[in-house]
């Protein structure tokens, strides 16, 4: 079987780090999982107003789909060794309602790029934090950061460093396994 996961990323620069270090996981995605990313730059700024009418179709695209894959990957960059607020505002669209949200129990992952030397590291710790709530299992058995970013990556956002493509092909090895392990929990 193969798992089907979503793939979002967290900055919305043309030549993002992190949408190639995303783009570059879903070509070297290993056999048994496929990566599927869905775009989250049309969402609005959240307001419950618009979300007691309808959610935006932009918004509504994204939530179904999610609901239909088996996890959830995100690639983000560290803002202020937070989140990046792009990110979070997708994240509180799809979170809603809670007890019918699609995040909720949804398998998570996390990595990230960065042009520091922390390569996204406390960023992830922060949406950890948030994936509490969600109740949700979350991928720990391997950290993917890319730190330094420009010297790792070409002039594209892709990552060409084959220390980091090594390090991405063993990030994945070991999510495609613990993914279809969520799954067969149920
Ligand atoms: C940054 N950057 C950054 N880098 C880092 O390692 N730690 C940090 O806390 C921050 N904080 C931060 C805040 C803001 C507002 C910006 C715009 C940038 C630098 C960041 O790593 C760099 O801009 C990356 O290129 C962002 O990722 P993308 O857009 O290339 O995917």
């Amino acid at each position: 079987m193969t798992v089907r996961i979503a793939g979002i990323c967290g900055s919305l620069r043309r030549a993002s780090y992190n949408a190639g270090l995303l783009r570059v996981a879903v070509e070297r995605a290993p056999e048994g999982m496929e990566i599927e990313v869905l775009d989250i730059s049309g969402f609005p700024l959240y307001n419950s107003d618009v979300e007691a009418e309808a959610y935006p179709e932009a918004v509504h695209v994204v939530r179904e789909r999610i609901r239909e894959l088996d996890g959830i990957l995100l690639s983000s960059p560290e803002y202020n060794y937070g989140v990046s607020g792009v990110l979070k505002n997708a994240i509180d669209w799809i979170s809603r309602p809670p007890a019918t949200s699609p995040l909720l129990r949804k398998p998570v992952a996390f990595m990230g790029a960065s042009t520091g030397y922390g390569g996204t590291l406390r960023g992830q710790m922060a949406y950890r934090q948030e994936w509490h709530f969600f109740r949700a299992p979350v991928f720990s058995e391997v950290e993917m950061i890319l730190p330094f970013a420009t010297t790792a990556c070409d002039g594209d956002g892709n990552p060409t460093h084959p220390d980091v493509l090594e390090r991405l092909d063993r990030y994945l090895a070991a999510l495609a396994p613990w993914l279809e392990a969520q799954r067969q929990k149920g």
